[in-house]
């Protein structure tokens, strides 16, 4: 048994007797993590709840950041996400969900050691801080083209119109991808959102199923035209790497090892074009009700990465993930038994008063050490300095434009039932600044 702590002869969870989570108002999405945060953060609220579903429930930015060491709180491999999908008989018909499974089995997310570890840094290689800072640049004037190409004066959408062809165009860059192919990867990866909603239906699955298709095909075309001798650092890095692995797949715990560069670029960029969207049109939405915030990061630039990641506090782009104790885990004088699933709520944490006082409130001076935007501990976000670069590059474009941008006004178009907290659609104006 792992022991987090020295307590003495610690107790074991008795996971049904905790409150749900649902009974603090969260069932999915933007609008329900803010309500279940004001009801939780009470003097009196609970330490710990439980899914319907009969899962842990971690919350308490505290207990996020000291369980995110524990090395049995392990991710979910593709079997225990997809059930027996991956192993099905083969057939003429794929069973629903299976291209899903297919694509996310690929992904080091689905991963324990020893082979997490190793695929982390194949993929940290390529997209690790350094490679990326490298892209500091060419991003800002990525975003400075898109932004100079929307039209002023009339609405434009951020989600479709800006944070999706900036992100497309990042990895296109990288993937050796066309415009067209990369703007295609990140709207399909849009249409897979459905995958990530806590209530699934057969239409749903159907639909993020359809999608995945075709992002994965997109991604895998591009991959297989710019490998090794293709002019693609990134995919050439990722192939010689990836050929060295040496480990079985295990889809019950260990993980699947990806057989090409295009099945793992597939798998983990899913994020890339998808999380580090939300993140650039979260970002944008919470600037836009600080205005004094854009007054004060153009005068002072050298903020803006702080303000960034304030702003992916407020709005986290991930609400909550699975995992599961692999072994039984002593923590903190209770004992997680062996086999409990445990949803860690990393958005929620980043709004824990006890640890952001007064969290709803903007501010540029908060230090950004122990946010859980990115999640925590050796499984911590590695996508996490190109999603805040394309974010902040953004930001920095658009000070920089010439441009204002303000909303337009109506209710925020939040997806409910989702993993995420994400926008469908976020409508701003563009005007010159000269006639504001
Ligand atoms: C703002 C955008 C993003 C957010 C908020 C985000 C958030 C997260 C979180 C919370 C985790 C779980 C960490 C943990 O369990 O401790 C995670 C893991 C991961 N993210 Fe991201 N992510 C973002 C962007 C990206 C991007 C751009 C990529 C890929 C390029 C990416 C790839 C991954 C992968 C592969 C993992 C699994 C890591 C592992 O299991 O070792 N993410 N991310």
């Amino acid at each position: 048994m792992s022991d987090m702590t020295s307590a003495a002869a610690p107790e074991r969870l008795d996971l049904a007797a905790l409150p749900t989570l649902e009974s603090y108002g969260y069932d999915g999405g933007r609008e329900a993590l803010r309500r279940f945060c004001a009801n939780v953060f009470q003097p009196d609220g609970p330490r710990f709840l439980r899914t319907g579903g009969g899962a842990l429930v971690l919350f308490r930015h505290a207990d996020l950041r000291a369980m995110a060491a524990e090395p049995h709180l392990s991710t979910l491999a593709p079997a225990q996400m997809f059930g027996g999908l991956l192993t099905a008989p083969p057939s003429d018909e794929p069973p629903l969900g299976f291209a899903m499974a297919d694509l996310i089995k690929n992904q080091l997310f689905s991963s324990n050691a020893p082979l997490n570890p190793i695929l982390r840094k194949i993929l940290l290689n390529q997209i690790g801080p350094r490679p990326t800072a490298a892209l500091a640049d060419s991003t800002r004037r990525l975003a400075g083209e898109i932004l100079a190409a929307r039209p002023t004066g009339t609405p434009v959408d951020v989600v479709r119109d800006i944070a999706e062809p900036l992100i497309g165009r990042y990895w296109g860059a990288l993937l050796g991808m066309t415009d067209e192919e990369a703007l295609s990867a990140a709207v399909e990866a849009r249409r897979m959102t459905p995958m990530l909603f806590l209530r699934q239906t057969a239409e749903s699955t159907a639909e993020a199923d359809a999608a995945a298709r075709v992002y994965r095909a997109t991604v895998e075309q591009a991959v297989g035209r710019s490998g090794p001798g293709g002019g693609c650092p990134l995919v050439a890095g990722i192939a010689h790497d990836l050929a060295a692995v040496d480990i079985p797949d295990d889809l019950d715990h260990g993980g699947y090892v990806p057989r090409t560069a295009g099945a793992f670029l597939a798998g983990n960029l899913f994020d890339g074009f998808h999380t580090a969207a939300l993140a650039a049109a979260n970002t944008i939405h919470v600037l836009l009700r600080h205005p004094d915030v854009l007054d004060v990061l153009r005068i002072q630039p050298d903020r803006i990465a702080a303000a960034v990641s304030e702003c992916l506090r407020l709005e986290p782009p991930v609400i909550h993930l699975a995992r599961y104790a692999s072994e039984d885990i002593a923590y903190d004088g209770h004992v997680i038994p062996k086999g409990s699933h445990v949803t860690v709520m990393w958005g929620a944490a980043g709004r824990d008063p006890a640890a952001f006082p007064a969290p709803d409130v903007f501010d540029l001076s908060r230090p950004s050490q122990g946010a859980t935007t990115f999640g925590g501990g050796a499984h911590i976000c590695p996508g996490r300095f190109a999603a805040t670069l394309m974010a902040r590059s953004l930001v920095e474009a658009l000070l920089d434009s010439g441009l204002s941008m303000r909303r337009v006004e109506g209710p925020d178009d939040w997806i409910d039932n989702n993993a995420m907290c994400q926008l469908r659609h976020l409508p701003v104006v563009l005007e010159p600044l000269a006639v504001r």
